[in-house]
């Protein structure tokens, strides 16, 4: 069934609430408030790891790592919490369209400013800030065409933006219930078009699959394993678990880490 557009908030709200504050998935970030795929080479110890690993990443493609810096869709924080080791929290934004998200952000970067907005809707006069991050989001946006516009507005002229994002198939985008079908881009040449509408200039395109989305894949299935294996989910846990994996692994076509400069 397709998602309408007034459902989308709420599918996604009751989604990550639910799973971003059950012990397992805090367990499996290691205690941290990272929900990302994360980036894996065969030398990373644990999720939490390859989390940071992907904001080093993503921050590489920051030059100058100065001025105000707006962490778009930044869940409970943890990616502005590793902001604040190279930006003064007083300088760092952070939305997200889950209240309790934020409070939890609030928490651990006191200083930084979370509000509620949708990406889609930035409450910024133009040209607000230095550079603009948003990890693993973009695919859940009311379109993520709308959002690279009001990244674009609100950055200043030569400021970064720098995101990882997800393609999926048309029929994933279409049926999922955390995603809408007006926001599926057919491949790489339409997904680049996207951002020089936008007034983005790509400077780097960087198809990270292997590292992130299969990394974590293969991460996340040893560890559900191990989790069976010293009793401490049921088997019916765990193939629910697999479930949700086995099917990402039908619909996932790339993940992309991309740097753009306003023009
Ligand atoms: C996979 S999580 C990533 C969270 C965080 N960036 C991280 O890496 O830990 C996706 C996040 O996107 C947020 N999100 C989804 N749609 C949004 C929208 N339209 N505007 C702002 N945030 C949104 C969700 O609430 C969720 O926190």
């Amino acid at each position: 069934m397709t998602t309408q557009a007034k459902d989308l908030a709420e599918n996604i709200n009751r989604f990550y609430d639910a799973a971003m504050f059950s012990d397992r998935l805090i367990n499996y970030y290691g205690g941290s408030d990272y929900t990302n795929f994360g980036y894996w080479t065969d030398a990373t110890p644990d999720a939490k790891a390859a989390c940071d690993a992907l904001m080093a990443q993503l921050l590489g493609f920051i030059p100058e790592k100065k001025g105000r810096i707006l962490d778009v869709a930044c869940g409970k924080g943890e990616t502005s919490r590793y902001l604040s080791t190279f930006y003064p929290a007083g300088q760092i934004t952070a939305i997200n369209i889950s209240e309790r998200q934020l409070s939890r952000g609030r928490e651990i970067v006191p200083g930084a400013n979370f509000m509620l907005m949708d990406a889609t809707a930035l409450e910024f006069p133009d040209a607000s800030f230095d550079a603009v991050v948003c990890v693993e989001a973009a695919f859940h946006f009311n379109t993520r065409e709308k959002f690279l516009r009001e990244a674009a507005r609100v950055l200043k002229p030569g400021g970064h933006l720098v995101l990882s994002d997800i393609l999926t198939s048309r029929r994933a985008d279409e049926d999922h219930q955390r995603r809408i079908g007006d926001n599926h881009v057919a491949d790489l040449d339409e997904y680049r078009a996207l951002y020089a509408g936008a007034g983005l200039a790509v400077d780097a395109l960087v198809d990270a699959t292997e590292n992130c989305w299969r990394g974590h894949y293969r991460h996340m299935v040893n560890y559900a394993h191990e989790a069976l294996l010293h009793r401490q989910v049921t088997r019916s846990q765990l193939q629910q678990s697999l479930d949700i994996y086995y099917e990402r692994a039908q619909y996932i076509e790339h993940y992309l880490l991309v740097s753009a400069i306003r023009r």
